[in-house]
């Protein structure tokens, strides 16, 4: 077999056989592939796409070119959640203690930030002493003692999306469905969960921007997840302003347990009670999804699920009196309010650019080896839909440095629409693929 011939293939709108993806992902993860021959395959597969039987045999090459983590020795059905990224994104924070005091076991896998949308571990990291480094056998452990254990991906989990990742990020081919979809489904079926519940963002702070593109991404992923034997549904929400108020690590976290104790702000709350009554559903520990929300609501309300966040906190090795006594978080130099220069109803807040000016500030990484500042990031104080007069606080900007606050100031800006009508709002949620 040739790479030469895979790329001719393809780039004449053949169809790949699984002999051909698995020689590729094997010869490429091997370093006997060279990179301008994996990009041009990867290019080649952007323009002509692949068909489902390809997007599944390639899932299923990078899914075995490393680790499979064997989760058996956890009791029950392990139920896992992934968002395919947005911007003040914290879910995972409160959600898996959410569904963990519902009694269901959480074996969560999750990664660090790149770019404007952070990552769950960088967030959990701002409590002092938090660890998610730690060996699969205190991993099992922990889910099978307390319920909830969140860990940072082993290095060997899908090596060959790990490469191929990085390439396409530099190739400009990250944004087609098949390579998105395998990309994804790899990880979480690697990472050994018997159901998968997808939370799929569209709009502008998301990766699918247009929202039957995210339709089309959640229906490949949960036809592959179905295919390898795992229960998959997918939840397509809305990304179009950030999700909940806060957007920066410590200032998520904050925001995250604010919610676990009853609060926070209502579509945070309502993604978190959606997702995890489908999480209760799949895990068959409830029989309809309003029963799921009935548990969940409760678990919330009666302040189970703050406690096992805690006892989760302090089984990873966080000090838990932050958790306690949210005042404790350490805090930014400054808060700067940026008032509305206008009158009338906020139309949009546009995600991706609130993430950019947190990017600004320093809460996310500009590149991998960027070391992330937990401290700064930015609290909106209106939503979409909000009426504000001219000289009210949009949004709180918690900086360290006032050039960087300056730049922030002026991205964040140009995130609002401000007009004399409102026009309609978009729902949370889209709807479900299944
Ligand atoms: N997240 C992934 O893990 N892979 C992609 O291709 C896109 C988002």
């Amino acid at each position: 077999m040739r790479m030469y011939d895979l790329i001719f293939k393809k780039r004449n709108g053949g169809v790949l056989s699984k002999k051909e993806i698995n020689y590729f992902i094997k010869g490429y993860t091997d370093g006997d592939i060279p990179d301008y021959q994996a990009s041009a395959l990867l290019m080649a597969i952007y323009f002509q796409k692949m068909n489902e039987c390809e997007t599944a045999d390639l899932t299923e090459a990078m899914m075995n070119s490393g680790d499979i983590i064997n989760l058996n020795a956890i009791n029950g059905i392990k139920v896992d959640k992934h968002s395919t990224g947005g911007v003040g994104d914290k879910t995972t924070i409160a959600l898996a203690p959410i569904v963990a005091a519902c009694g269901v076991p959480v074996a969560k896998m999750s990664g660090r930030g790149l770019g404007h949308t952070g990552g769950t571990l960088d967030k959990l990291e701002s409590i002092p002493g938090f660890s998610v480094d730690m060996a699969i056998d205190k991993f099992i452990n922990n889910v099978n003692n307390f319920k909830i254990a969140v860990a940072g991906q082993t290095a060997n989990l899908a090596p060959a999306d790990k490469i191929i990742y990085a390439l396409r990020d530099v190739t400009a081919t990250v944004d087609n469905i098949s390579l998105i979809a395998s990309s994804i489904m790899c990880k979480k079926l690697a990472s050994g969960a018997d159901s998968i519940v997808l939370d799929v963002k569209t709009g502008s702070g998301a990766f699918m921007q247009n929202i039957d593109d995210a339709f089309e991404l959640a229906q490949e992923m949960v036809k592959i997840g179905n295919n390898m034997g795992r229960d998959t549904i997918a939840l397509v929400t809305n990304m179009d302003q950030p999700l909940g108020n806060a957007v920066g690590n410590s200032l998520e976290i904050k925001e995250a347990i604010e919610t676990l104790k009853g609060g926070g702000p209502e579509d945070f709350k309502e993604l978190c009670i959606t997702l995890g009554s489908y999480m209760l559903l799949l895990a068959r520990c409830v029989e309809t999804v309003e029963e799921g929300r009935r548990k969940v609501e409760n678990v919330i309300s009666t302040g189970k699920a703050f406690d096992v966040f805690k006892t989760f906190v302090i089984e990873q090795g966080g000090d838990v009196s932050y958790v306690e006594n949210i005042d404790l978080f350490p805090k930014a130099k400054g808060v700067y309010e940026l008032k509305s220069e206008a009158t009338g109803y906020i139309n949009k807040i546009e995600a991706d650019v609130v993430g950019l000016a947190a990017l600004t500030l320093g809460a996310g990484r500009e590149t991998k080896e960027s070391v992330i500042d937990l401290t700064v990031g930015i609290v909106l104080n209106k939503k979409v839909g909000d009426y504000v007069q001219a000289g009210e606080t949009l949004a709180y900007i918690h900086y360290n440095n006032d050039d960087k606050r300056k730049d922030a100031t002026e991205k964040l800006k140009s995130a609002y629409l401000i007009e004399e009508a409102s026009r309609s709002k978009s729902p949370l949620l889209f709807g479900i693929v299944t």
